[in-house]
């Protein structure tokens, strides 16, 4: 699943670095962080604004309503950053993969997250206003991803997804390697329910095949009611999987 050794690299571009301090020092993401699995680091594009007031943005050329990433802090923040020269990008982009998060981005999915995980190193650029200047998308970047159809008011909540799904799989993130290779996605369904104690609340009882020891049993009502319930929530999901001849039988 992962082709390097132990950890993963991923700097951040944004003008809002902030909203990424409590995401990044939780649950999974801190401990991966604290752990020395994952390296995140988060790079202030207004470093590099330029003029007075390190400006970063700018009216739009043919004119339109809102204000436009600039594309200088942009490229000057990445470079340096990275280490590499401006007269260098061409060696930076065969070297570090360069996401623009967009919502004119392909659509993420998991067997594209799996595809980043399998890298050291990533560098994540989050647009904010109306765009970013499109030479940052042709020169700079290598890639351009979305995390659904909806418009968000940054890349930053969506970078933070991102960075989120690869970490999970990084070797040595998630504990429990099965638990990765159960889950929705991986095989093309959505997870089968899950229950815990008490077998009874307020009446409701737990699937008695469960509690019954025999995990053959659990084994095939899991599979049917994950078949079952794919079919009514993302029935998308089955056509053209391969798993339109599985039987609920
Ligand atoms: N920025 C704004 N909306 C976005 C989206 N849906 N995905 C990624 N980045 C975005």
């Amino acid at each position: 699943m992962n082709s390097h050794e132990g950890k993963m690299l991923i700097d951040v571009f944004t003008i809002f670095p902030a909203i990424f301090d409590s995401p990044l020092r939780e649950g999974l993401l801190g401990k991966a962080i604290e752990g020395g699995i994952l390296e995140v680091r988060v790079h202030d594009i207004r470093e590099h604004g330029t003029g007075r007031h390190r400006q970063v943005d700018d009216a739009p050329f043919g004119g339109g309503a809102g204000m436009v990433m600039k594309p200088e802090p942009v490229f000057e923040s990445v470079t340096a950053c990275l280490g590499y020269g401006i007269e260098d990008l061409e060696r930076l982009r065969e070297e570090v993969e360069v996401v623009m998060l967009t919502p004119r981005g392909e659509r993420l999915t998991q067997a594209r997250v799996a595809e980043l995980a399998a890298l050291p190193r990533m560098a994540l650029i989050c647009g904010r206003y109306e765009g970013v200047d499109e030479r940052v998308m042709e020169h700079l970047c290598t890639s351009a991803i979305s995390i659904g159809d909806y418009v968000l008011s940054g890349g930053e909540m969506a970078a933070l997804v991102l960075i989120d799904a690869v970490a999970r799989l990084v070797p040595g993130v998630v504990g429990n390697r099965e638990s990765l290779e159960e889950e929705s996605f991986s095989g093309g369904m959505l997870e089968y329910p899950q229950y815990t104690r008490p077998a009874e609340y307020l009446g409701w009882r737990v699937p008695e095949v469960l509690l019954s020891g025999d995990h053959g049993a659990v084994e095939r009502w899991r599979r049917q009611a994950a078949l079952a319930y794919t079919r009514r929530v993302r029935p998308d999901l089955l056509r053209g999987s391969g798993d339109e001849t599985e039987r609920e039988d």
